[in-house]
This record gives C-alpha cells, structure tokens and sequence, in this order.
C-alpha cells in the first residue's frame, strides 16, 4: 500500500514506537488519528506533528474499552472520510508469572490483547468492505518464547501472534485487499517500563512487591539498551507497503529463539530464561 493520502489510525500514538510510527507515516503523506489514554502527552505529540505539516487529529481514549476504539474509526471517518491503516500497539508490561494478583493479570490481558480484537473488530469489517486495508498489531519476542518474570505480558503477546497468524489465514480465504502485519520486537528504547503510569489507581497496591520491583529495575535497563523507535517505525511503513506478515526488528533474536524452542520441543534443552539474553545469543 503507498501510504499518500491514506488514513491510518495508530493506538499508543503518544509515545515510543506508536509516535514514531506517526511520524514516519506523516512523512510518507498519511493522514493519522492517534488514540492514547494519556491525554496531555497525546495533545504534546498532535501538536508537534502538525507543526510538521502532518494531518492530524488525537482521540483520548481506553483500546480496552471498545467503544473508545469505536471512537477512534469514527474519528479517522468524520475527518478524514476514511480508514486505511490500523496500527493495534497500545500496550503495557507488568507482573511476574508467580505471584501476580487477577487484577494486574487482567490489566495487562485488557490492554494487549482485548485492545487488539476492539482494533480487529472495529476496523476489519470497514477494510472487506472498501476492499483495502492494513492490520498492524504489535506483539513482541516475548509472543514468541516465554520468558521470565513476565508471564502477564508473554501471555498477551502470545495471544497477539495466533490471533495475527488466525486473521492472516482468514483474510487470505476472503480474496479481499486486506492484509495483517505483527510485529514482534526485542527491546526498543520507549517508556514501556513505566507502563504504571497508566495503571488504573485501585491496582498500584497490588503491584508493591520486592519481586516486581527487581523485575522493573531489569526491564528498565534492558529497554534503554534497546534500538530506536525509528528504526521499529521504518520497518513497520515496509511491511504495510511491501506486505509483510512478520516484522521481525531484531531478526537474529527472533529467529533464534525460535529454532531453540523447537529444539526443546524436540527433547533438546530449554531455550533462554530472558529476552536480553536472546538479544546476545
Ligand atoms: N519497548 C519495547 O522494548 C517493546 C518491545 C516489544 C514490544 N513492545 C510493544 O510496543 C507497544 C508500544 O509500546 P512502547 O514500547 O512504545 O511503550 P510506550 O509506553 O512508550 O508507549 C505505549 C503507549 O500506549 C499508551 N497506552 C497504554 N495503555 C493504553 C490504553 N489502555 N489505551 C490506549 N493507550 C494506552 C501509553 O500511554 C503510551 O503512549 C506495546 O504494545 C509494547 O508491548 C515494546
């Protein structure tokens, strides 16, 4: 797809790979809706883009919540007069496998994947009936190899790759000009380990535990190690414009991860405890 005068609709907008998303796409001649539930840094980020000469709008909103991200195709329809591009990557990280509360397991669960079908859901059905359209949804490496002390995080990102692949092979069957992408990062130089400044308040007690706190410090130094958002926002534009399936940014990790998980499954040994050791292998 040449991205001129598309419209494209990209969740977690306001920040990291979702901002430099826009940015790229901005430049390509796209116009974007970018939702965030973080208003004052969503009107910071529509700000700067129009200065740039984009055109864009933001809509405030939860992707958990469908009726936001309703919200969001209706944006892109009243001011745009279409969709063409839906990047599903509003995301958050938090919790250990052991040891979490339901409640931060459902957060996570809300944000990652449900906010993924509200994005399937509101948009897909637009795309078949146009006959154009991409689907972006953003999982990780952790939705390709189970990792340590982050069971929440890599069961959504699991459940993002197969419903990715799933789309994949329905869209296939309908003969139609729509498409679907998942990107499966390593790590990537953003603020998702303050993923809590989006907690909703009632759960921050949960999350107090010398565990979640190490886990945290980890995770932290491992994102800034990471590669610039850039460089995830030119490989997502190639994928929508050559149409490609996976977007694998760290190539290397990602391919080997997997090799090591089949040869687990082969009865060799267990592949790597953590991502940053799959950055290194
Ligand atoms: N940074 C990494 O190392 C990395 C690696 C693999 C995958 N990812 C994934 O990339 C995606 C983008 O994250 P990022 O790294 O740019 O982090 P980020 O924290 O910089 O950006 C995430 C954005 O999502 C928004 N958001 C959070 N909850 C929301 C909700 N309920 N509704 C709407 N918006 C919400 C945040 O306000 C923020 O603007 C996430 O899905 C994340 O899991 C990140």
């Amino acid at each position: 797809m040449d991205l001129r005068g598309k419209t494209a609709v990209i969740t977690g907008g306001a920040s990291g790979i979702g901002l430099a998303t826009a940015k790229k796409f901005a430049a390509s001649g796209a116009n974007l809706v970018l939702g965030d539930i973080e208003d004052a840094p969503l009107a910071v980020a529509v700000a700067e883009l129009r200065a740039d000469g984009a055109k864009v709008v933001g809509v405030q909103g939860d992707v958990a919540l469908e009726a936001d991200v309703i919200a969001m195709r209706e944006a892109a329809l009243a001011e745009f007069g279409a969709a063409h591009v839906v990047f599903n990557n509003a995301g958050v990280a938090g919790g250990l496998t052991i040891g979490t509360p339901k409640k931060i397991w459902d957060w996570v669960l809300s944000v990652n994947l449900d906010g993924v079908i509200n994005g399937v859901n509101a948009f897909v059905p637009l795309f078949l009936e146009q006959n154009e359209g991409h689907v972006i949804n953003t999982a990780s490496e952790a939705g390709l190899v189970g990792v340590a002390g982050m069971g929440p995080y890599c069961a959504s990102k699991f459940a993002v790759v197969g419903l990715s692949e799933s789309l994949f092979h329905e869209l296939a069957m309908t003969g139609k000009n729509v498409n679907v992408s998942v990107l499966c990062p390593n790590f990537v130089r953003t603020r998702i380990h303050e993923s809590e400044r989006n907690m909703p308040s009632e759960l921050v007690s949960y999350n107090e535990n010398p565990m979640a706190e190490v886990a945290r410090r980890i995770a932290k130094d491992a994102v800034n190690s990471g590669i610039d958002p850039a460089d995830v926002a030119r490989a997502v534009e190639d994928a929508v414009v050559n149409n490609r399936f996976w977007i694998l940014t760290h190539e290397h990790s990602a391919l080997r991860i997997t090799e090591l998980r089949l040869e687990w499954m082969r009865g060799g040994p267990s592949p790597m405890a953590t991502l940053w050791s799959a950055s290194e292998s």
